[in-house]
């Protein structure tokens, strides 16, 4: 399997670069103050090449999870690479549909679907609507009967598996809000059964939780979806997919991660093994295909050195990334124009809040101008807020070299006048 090229990388005079090419050169060419995104759309398309080949069968789909970054250059992107997407809104759904992915490539999961977003996913004849609970099976039959037509629907099932991972992204575990519970699934079939000529259930699913960084913990998941899907099949019903979720982890720096493809593998593996290999195998992977090929580029705006302590407070905070404050995540940090290394210093973001917190990092003596936080483009800008009057950040886009686009922050005036409205 081709490797894909690093998205992040130093050149030969220590610069940070992205995209091949030095990160102060791109930010220049893109006219962006910081805080800012870039990501490298060449490396997110190869990386989502090698899991569609790794996938092998165009029948099988390697669903994009767009809720871990929702740019419409990374979509258009992966949809061109051969990708479907997962989803769990109608906003979603409709940025997926405009950048280009096949709606029968679409699957959309989430415990609390309203009825316009099942209306949206239904009249859009996307592959699965996952349902989450029973309940849920009578609300979605009621609306595609309102529609005048018919749904395809997969059981989302929660496998009482526990991963080991931060508890805020475990989710296949029995006290999870997510996922039919095994004990429910007999009942959630006789539903799905009785909603028909409106409801056809093709699917099993499931997603075990996120940052795997192996495979064990995927397959005791998938192993569950299989068991349902052979005594499905074994009561003479249809059936046309199981999807085993995404969760792929990546390499912080910390703790080597399989590769994506590997995880594929072995789900492949696997279907085979359970004789379920003539059945479509749907994947939804978010963090794996973007996470290591975007990064937050942040200036220094003030030092304080005080009781022994040495601080580098940065322009990009919480609101910009969360996932430190959130699941106490490390990012690495480094300076933009040299390699890591030297004296550390407590890297702070300007929000009022402790938990406003990037950690120690190797700065050097004195810190640098502008610092590179590293593995951002997954759950980076997707979870940005306003906090503090802060404007969203920019996000810049690039490819072999240089700026293929640029989404520019609202700045100032754009938070000030939507306060002003409110
Ligand atoms: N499928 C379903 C049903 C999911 O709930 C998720 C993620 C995925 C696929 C994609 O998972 P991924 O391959 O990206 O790990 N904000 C957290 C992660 C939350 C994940 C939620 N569900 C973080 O920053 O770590």
């Amino acid at each position: 399997m081709k490797a894909p090229m690093p998205g992040f990388s130093r050149n030969a005079e220590g610069q940070a670069c992205l995209a091949d090419a030095p990160l102060t050169e791109l930010l220049a060419a893109a006219r962006t103050p910081t805080p800012a995104y870039l990501y490298d759309v060449g490396a997110i398309s190869n990386t989502m090449e090698s899991l569609t080949a790794a996938l092998g069968d165009e029948r099988h789909v390697a669903a994009y999870s767009v809720k871990a970054n929702g740019a419409g250059s990374i979509i258009r992107a992966v949809a061109s690479a051969g990708a479907g997407a997962d989803v769990v809104s109608g906003a979603e759904l409709e940025v997926a549909r405009a950048c280009g992915v096949q709606a029968d490539r679409i699957v959309m999961s989430g415990v609390g679907k309203t009825d316009e977003e099942l209306d949206l996913a239904i009249s859009s004849r996307i592959l699965s609507v996952q349902v989450e609970s029973v309940e849920e099976i009578d609300r979605v039959a009621a609306r595609a009967r309102a529609l005048g037509t018919s749904v395809r629907i997969g059981l989302r099932i929660n496998p009482s598996v526990l991963a080991d991972t931060h508890a805020h992204i475990a989710t296949g575990h029995d006290k999870a809000k997510f996922g039919i519970a095994l004990d429910d699934v007999g009942r959630a079939w006789e539903l799905a059964d009785a909603g028909a000529p409106h409801v056809e259930a093709i699917g099993v699913s499931t997603h075990v939780g996120s940052m795997l960084m192996t495979p064990e913990p995927y397959l005791q998941s998938a192993r569950a979806v299989c068991t349902v899907a052979r005594a499905r099949r074994a009561g003479g019903k249809r059936l046309d997919y199981v999807s085993f979720g995404g969760g792929y982890g990546i390499d912080q720096g910390e703790r080597p991660a399989s590769p994506p493809w590997e995880f594929v593998r072995e789900a492949l593996q696997l279907l085979a093994q359970e004789g379920l290999e003539d059945l479509r195998l749907v994947v939804e992977p978010g963090r794996s295909i973007v996470g290591p090929h975007g990064v937050l580029v942040a200036r220094v705006v003030q030092t304080k050195i005080s009781g022994g302590r040495r601080w580098a407070m940065v322009d990009a905070g919480m609101n910009d990334l969360l996932r430190p404050a959130l699941y106490q995540a490390r990012h690495r940090i480094e300076p933009l124009d040299h390699p890591p290394g030297g004296r550390e210093w407590r890297v702070v973001g300007p929000v009022c809040e402790t938990a406003d917190d990037f950690g120690d990092h190797a700065l050097g003596d004195s810190p640098p101008s502008a610092v590179v936080i590293r593995d951002a483009g997954a759950y980076g800008f997707a979870m940005a807020s306003q906090y503090n009057g802060r404007p969203l950040p920019s996000e810049v886009f690039a490819a072999e070299g240089r700026v293929r686009s640029v989404s520019r922050s609202p700045g100032r005036t754009g938070w000030v006048h939507s306060r002003l409205r409110a």
